[in-house]
């Protein structure tokens, strides 16, 4: 896909001076030239900017990043294409996570919707935004597999499951890259924090990782592996170690992994910072041996860290690096700003777009992001019931629309406060102090945490409910009145403290532009909830870290979760609140028998492309239409690296209607039923596996398939 530029990349490159080609590798910010214009555009005629992001400081998260400047941006691709010598377009980056203008779920959440066709269209309404104020490059997905809900970048990833994790990845890719990266409406993404970020000990932000070759390409690799599958034209490294080495200076993994097992073809960027990092981390001497050590290990484009445009050329001339080695960068970069038609479209297309559109894919998005976790029958509400809304998140907008959001506006963005007084005039109050309350029939609790809360650099050490918040939430439930508590969200919390005072909880996440409208059809029915739990959800924090594909341990009467083993803790055990792919709806989903249609197969006619058939009928016994996840899990019994309990394999999101029953079908091939060993090898070895197929992880509706 990138290869095919490599020719007219070579072109361009065999007429570059090496201080050009080192101004390829080179992304600034513009913030530093902010009153020295001159000396910015002086740079960029000189060749020396290969990149800008659209960021004015590392975290950019939650702090805020200035107002994107069409026209700024315009004069400056002016001065590289028509007054540098070589003419080469800058590529502008900015974090268009998951949203522009239009703010759709943070990323975790969208995940919880298990719809990747919905979140791919999303995706590519985010590139239209985007590219519509010029924005080329999006460092977007980030696909960090995380079991520590106290890292604050939970947020910005797929949670705990690989097989959800690549699907997430394979629909984000597309969506802002469309079928074609030269297209109207298609935008380059960025799979990140390559690799293990997601990993830091102790869920503190920047922390080392631990992480066993086993966990590396079995659990953490996978989304990545489905990012290059669907042809993501950059990667970004990331801060973290493996195994003693930095990942933005090893070689290992940005080179021999990265490109030779997963057959990347874009560039790769390091995160910002992470080359002067290396100095850091104790990897490298000092500055130019970070650029040395980067450059070697497979590292193309140098985020704002100037390491590589001060260093570089120096070290060329000493012969410490090959001008090999910069030309195989430079033409890397070159063939993806050939590949997305920079040349040709230096100004980006400014498309036109429909914000209603956008603004309805994004509500229904977060229709399907948010999960019921419990309903004692409160939920839906009638038409007429007398509703009392109090709590801390009733008239936020800003942190609805969570971390990461750079363009969105909050002022547009309706509370919940509105988007119930809208939906239930006549029967609805709000009051701070839950005043009046035996005046009611419901309360509704907006509860939850601050999107400050959540995003880099922000992990916390507590994942439970706050103490002010959990008294409100008693206070309502002394009142008799019964209680609906809307969470708001950007990690799973640790609702131990909490869950038995509510009558009913609606996980809303941090959802975006439409979250409130999103929780109030759903409260009232007019939307049947859907989502699913993308990661574990423990009844306390210090059961961190709990998550679903577990190995078995070697205690007999190993529970699931390990709940029913030996070794559980002395103060209560460890079973979670809500386990992996939980959720419930307004309907009732009625299963049957798992099935095998082949009892066994043949490990030749796997490798061959034999696919075995799995299938289940499903009946909506409720009184609402409805869309269910039907969800199969495997377990390898015996093989040679030993494999967890369940592994989601595969799953569809059906929409049943009330009564009638619909048969779901799945087919697992070579693919599926394998593992990576240490070294990356994958393996399917024969024996019996256990096929569950249910409503999430905890099934025990089986069926078993032998490979011979
Ligand atoms: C640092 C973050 O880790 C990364 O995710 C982000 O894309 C860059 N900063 C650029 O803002």
């Amino acid at each position: 896909m990138y290869k095919e530029y490599l020719t007219r990349a070579r072109e361009i490159l065999s007429d570059m001076t090496l201080s050009e080609k080192v101004g390829q590798l080179n992304q600034i910010t513009i913030t530093p030239y902010t009153g020295k214009t001159d000396e910015l555009k002086e740079l960029i005629r000189s060749g020396g900017v290969g990149s800008i992001i659209l960021a004015s400081s590392a975290t950019a998260g939650n702090d805020p990043q200035g107002h994107v400047n069409v026209e700024l941006y315009r004069d400056l691709q002016r001065i590289a294409v028509e007054q540098s010598r070589t003419g080469i377009p800058m590529i502008y980056g900015r974090d268009v996570i998951h949203g522009h203008r239009t703010v759709y779920p943070i990323p975790l959440a969208s995940a919880a919707s298990f719809n990747e066709g919905l979140v791919e269209r999303c995706y590519r309404n985010i590139a239209v935004e985007a590219l519509a104020d010029s924005i080329r490059w999006t460092f977007s997905p980030m696909l960090d597999l995380c079991r520590d809900p106290r890292w604050g970048r939970i947020a910005e990833g797929p949670g705990e499951d690989p097989l959800l994790g690549s699907r997430m990845a394979t629909a984000c890719v597309k969506g802002f890259q469309g079928d074609d990266l030269k297209a109207d409406g298609s935008i380059v993404a960025c799979a990140k924090h390559y690799l293990g970020y997601g990993a830091s000990e102790g869920g503190r932000d920047y922390a080392r990782t631990e992480i066993s070759d086993v966990t590396l390409y079995n659990y953490i690799l996978p989304a990545f592996r489905a990012a290059v599958d669907a042809g993501v034209g950059t990667v970004m490294s990331s801060f973290n170690d493996i195994n003693g080495t930095p990942v933005t200076g090893g070689r290992k993994y940005l080179t021999d992994i990265l490109r030779g097992k997963l057959g990347f073809e874009g560039f790769v960027v390091s995160d910002w910072g992470a080359v002067c990092q290396l100095e850091h981390a104790g990897f490298a001497e000092n500055r130019e041996d970070c650029a040395k050590k980067a450059l070697h290990a497979g590292l193309d484009l140098d985020m704002c860290d100037k390491c590589y445009i001060e260093n570089l050329p120096d070290l060329v001339k000493k012969g410490e690096v090959t001008e090999q080695e910069i030309d195989t960068a430079v033409t890397r970069v070159l063939c993806v700003k050939l590949a997305m038609g920079l040349f040709e479209n230096p100004y980006g297309k400014c498309a036109n777009y429909d914000k209603n559109v956008h603004l309805s894919n994004a509500k229904l998005l977060s229709d399907e992001s948010m999960v019921l976790l419990k309903n004692n029958g409160v939920l839906p509400l009638k038409k007429d019931t007398k509703i009392l809304l109090s709590g801390p998140f009733a008239e936020e907008r800003r942190t609805l629309l969570g971390t990461w959001t750079l363009d969105g506006s909050a002022e547009e963005t309706p509370n919940l406060r509105e988007a119930l007084s809208q939906k239930a005039a006549g029967v609805f109050r709000y009051t701070e102090e839950l005043k009046d309350a035996e005046d009611c029939d419901v309360i509704v609790l907006a509860v939850g945490e601050d999107y400050r809360k959540t995003g880099e650099n922000h992990s916390v050490s507590d994942i439970s409910l706050d103490g002010a918040q959990v008294e409100l939430v008693k206070k309502a439930h002394a009142t008799g009145k019964r209680v609906v508590g809307v969470f708001f969200c950007g990690r799973q919390m640790a609702l131990g403290n909490a869950a038995g005072f509510f009558d009913a909880i609606l996980y809303a996440w941090h959802c975006g532009s439409k979250t409130a409208c999103s929780v109030a059809d759903i409260l009232f029915g007019d939307v049947v909830p859907s989502g699913r739990t993308p990661v574990t959800f423990p009844q306390k924090p210090t059961h961190i870290p709990l998550y679903y594909n577990v190995t078995s341990s070697g205690r007999p009467a190993n529970g699931y979760y390990g709940e029913l083993s030996q070794g559980t803790y002395d103060d209560g055990d460890y079973a979670p609140l809500y386990p992996f792919g939980y959720g419930l709806s307004y309907t009732v989903f009625e299963y049957g028998k798992a099935e095998c249609a082949d009892g066994e197969v043949s490990l030749e006619e796997l490798k061959s492309g034999k696919k075995v058939t799995f299938s289940v009928e499903v009946t909506n016994k409720g009184d609402y239409d409805g869309k269910e996840t039907v969800q199969l899990y495997i377990s390898d019994t015996v093989a040679s690296v030993i494999r967890p309990i369940r592994e989601l394999k595969d799953y569809k999101k059906v929409f049943i209607k009330k009564g009638e029953t619909k048969k779901v079908e799945f087919h697992l091939g070579f693919g599926d039923l394998g593992f990576y060993s240490e070294n990356g090898d994958y393996l399917v070895e024969k024996g019996k596996f256990n096929i569950y197929i249910g409503k999430d992880c905890l099934t025990d509706n089986s069926a078993v398939l032998y490979v011979i």
